[in-house]
């Protein structure tokens, strides 16, 4: 249904109200609002009004919502077929677009691709593949990270509430080490020393099939792994036999200022998985890694009904177009560091922000009450969502603690809509610390 075919007069409220009625609680939702119409960065709820989206789908329209260019790829396939699975009669365009991630993809060595759905089935399909090449069972995740909603991804997952209440038990050979986080008090150092001493106590390193990284946590508070950090896992990796995953679901696409955020660090991972901002707002999911590593399993073991959708390619294969030909990779570090600057400008006067952090366009605001980093300040980051939402702007928090704004701005976001978003975030800080 789109705007011009809604009935009249829907409310929100109404909505909501008939939402809690048929749908499950734990179908969460950050802003209660029905949406009619988007357009780049800008959406329309079904009452008429307009936000400005700063969450663009959780980092999923990176190159903005209904962008000219991915419509009309996707809406040129429908009429053509809209789906003959993939695994029964193939398509030209799936492979083309495995063609242009193979070359895309950091390292040397040659690179394989395949596609699934979602995220969580990105990462379920890359611990397959680094169990059936490496015969060993274990894998090592990081405290704070998120991966996925199905059990072997809750499994290795770094955060138990909300995700992992009453779920379990999760699968075995799930291994969790500190991620480094300096403002938490957590080094480099540590992080090393926490594998090394799961080596001693929980798995020895020959039966670790991989570790799973994100280049900058997402979920646990827009934290980017240090240089450092990956140089000196993909050491472990190396000297242990261990593989090396790169969970770039939320990362990739441009959003940190590179293709994939780990190119950052100059450190090549063995298997990458990406999803998000690959369909530009159409379900696909890809897990890409090195050849060799990619062939382990048997014909049938890799795939599923709607993997790699002939719609979803054809979108992918235009989204990396419009990276290319909007510059979207320099755009992203352009709207990063001026909204760390803009954002270093609200700190010099709000003593509740503690940090001011990111990684290209995956931009983060830490509160803290007092700026004590020892007390997080999760209730005024919801204050803010809230007053920002009253005044037209969208935002999602994140961290372990909830007390991270984190800013996910489509790349082909208009400068004055980045303006006037900043102006709204800015005065409602100003109002919720006014009345606190
Ligand atoms: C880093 C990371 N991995 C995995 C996932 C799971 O992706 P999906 O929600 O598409 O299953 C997410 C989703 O937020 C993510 O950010």
């Amino acid at each position: 249904m789109n705007a011009n075919t809604l009935p009249p007069g829907l409310k929100n409220a109404d909505l909501m109200a008939r939402r809690a009625a048929a749908l499950p609680r734990g179908v969460g939702q950050a802003h209660a609002l029905f949406a009619a119409r988007a357009k780049n960065a800008e959406v329309w709820d079904v009452e008429g009004r307009r936000f400005i989206d700063f969450v663009a789908g959780i980092a999923v329209v990176n190159t903005g919502h209904g962008h000219p260019q991915v419509i009309a790829a996707a809406q040129a396939q429908i009429p053509q077929f809209s789906h003959t699975c993939f695994q029964v009669v193939a398509y030209d365009g799936y492979v083309r677009l495995a063609e242009r991630l193979n070359a895309l993809a950091p390292g040397d060595a040659p690179k394989k691709t395949f596609f699934v759905s979602t995220g969580a089935e990105a990462v379920e399909n890359a611990i397959k593949i680094a169990r059936a090449h490496t015969g060993r069972p274990g894998v090592i995740a990081f405290n704070g990270g998120f991966h996925g909603r199905t059990l072997l991804a809750l499994g290795l997952t770094g955060k138990v509430d909300p995700y992992k209440l009453g779920v379990g038990p999760f699968p075995a050979e799930i291994f969790h080490a500190p991620f480094p986080d300096a403002l938490h008090g957590v080094s480099v150092d540590d992080a090393i020393a926490g594998i090394e001493m799961l080596f001693k106590t929980d798995i020895e390193p020959k039966r670790v099939a991989a570790f799973i990284v994100e280049p900058v946590q997402g979920e646990g508070g827009y934290l980017p792994a240090p240089k450092a950090f990956l140089e000196r896992l993909r050491a472990l990796a190396d000297k242990h036999g261990i593989l090396l995953i790169a969970d770039e679901i939320q990362t990739g696409a441009a959003r940190t200022g590179k293709m994939f955020a780990i190119e950052h660090s100059g450190v090549a991972p063995d298997l990458i998985t990406m999803a998000k901002g690959l369909g530009g707002g159409f379900p696909i999911a890809a897990v890409i890694g090195r050849a060799d590593v990619m062939d382990g399993l048997a014909p049938g073991g890799l795939g599923s009904t709607y993997a790699g959708s002939p719609m979803a390619c054809a979108a992918a294969l235009a989204v990396l177009d419009v990276i290319e030909a909007e510059g979207l990779c320099e755009r992203a570090i352009e709207i990063g560091a001026h909204m760390q600057r803009r954002l270093r400008e609200l700190a010099a006067h709000q003593r509740c922000i503690g940090d001011v952090r990111g990684l290209g366009a995956m931009v983060a605001v830490e509160f803290f009450h007092d700026g004590d980093a020892k007390r997080p300040a999760a209730d005024l980051a919801r204050a803010v969502i809230a007053e920002a939402h009253r005044r037209g702007l969208l935002l999602l928090s994140c961290g372990s603690y909830g007390n991270v704004l984190r800013l996910m701005v489509p790349l082909t976001i208009e400068q004055t809509i980045l303006d006037e978003g900043l102006d709204i975030l800015a005065a409602s800080l100003d109002a919720v610390v006014a009345h606190a």
